[in-house]
């Protein structure tokens, strides 16, 4: 059984998801291919049997990379076990995480997938106050500050969203669907 982690991280944190989902799952005892579609154009899912697939979310959309791989790979992953996830902003507060589950994950499965992938992880994003990623990062930055400080958090402070354990246990519920098969 072989299992592709295919991600497309703008700023880093879905990068480091896909990291964790792909040693989560080596430790399973499941082979894995742990892949940044930016540096790889052609990356060919046809030797998996599961694939799970990322993106970073900016501005709505996942990376072109990733949406483009889904697409190149339309005919084999119809044929395959496919899960997906995304790092977003709208999965950090209970109020957005049904908008960004539809936007994110359901409206791009539907549009990019023959068929419904098995999984789908809505997970969180991290704010650095010290990150140095451009204009577009830094105006999102004031924004966020505003909300933290809302929330009471002190935003002169690096916050990681994401549930950890929750990604953990999302890789593990893939890992024991690729276990039942054999
Ligand atoms: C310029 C910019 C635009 C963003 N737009 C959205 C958005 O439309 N919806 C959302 O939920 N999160 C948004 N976010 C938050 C990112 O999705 C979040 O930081 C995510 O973890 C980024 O993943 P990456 O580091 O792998 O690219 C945005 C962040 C930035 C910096």
């Amino acid at each position: 059984m072989k299992a592709l982690v295919a991600y497309g991280s703008r700023y880093g944190t879905a990068a480091e998801i896909a990291e964790e989902i792909a040693r989560f799952i080596q430790e399973e005892e499941v082979e894995v291919d742990l892949v940044d579609i930016r540096r790889i154009k052609d990356c060919d899912a046809t030797p998996y049997d599961l694939v799970i697939v990322g993106s970073g979310i900016k501005m709505g959309k996942w990376t072109k990379g990733s949406l483009k791989f889904l697409n190149n790979n339309k005919s084999s992953l119809a044929e395959k076990k496919v899960a997906l996830f995304v790092s977003c902003g709208a999965a950090n507060e209970e109020d957005s995480q049904a908008e960004g589950q539809e936007k994110y994950l359901d409206e791009v499965a539907a549009k990019n997938l023959v068929n419904q992938p098995v999984a789908t992880g809505l997970f969180g994003s991290v704010y650095d106050p010290d990150a140095k990623h451009g204009i577009a990062f830094n105006l999102t930055k004031r924004f966020f500050k505003k909300d933290l400080e809302k929330k009471g958090l002190d935003p002169t402070k690096r916050h990681d969203f994401r549930d950890w354990e929750g990604i953990r246990s999302w890789a593990l519920n893939l890992t024991d669907l690729l276990k039942n098969e054999r």
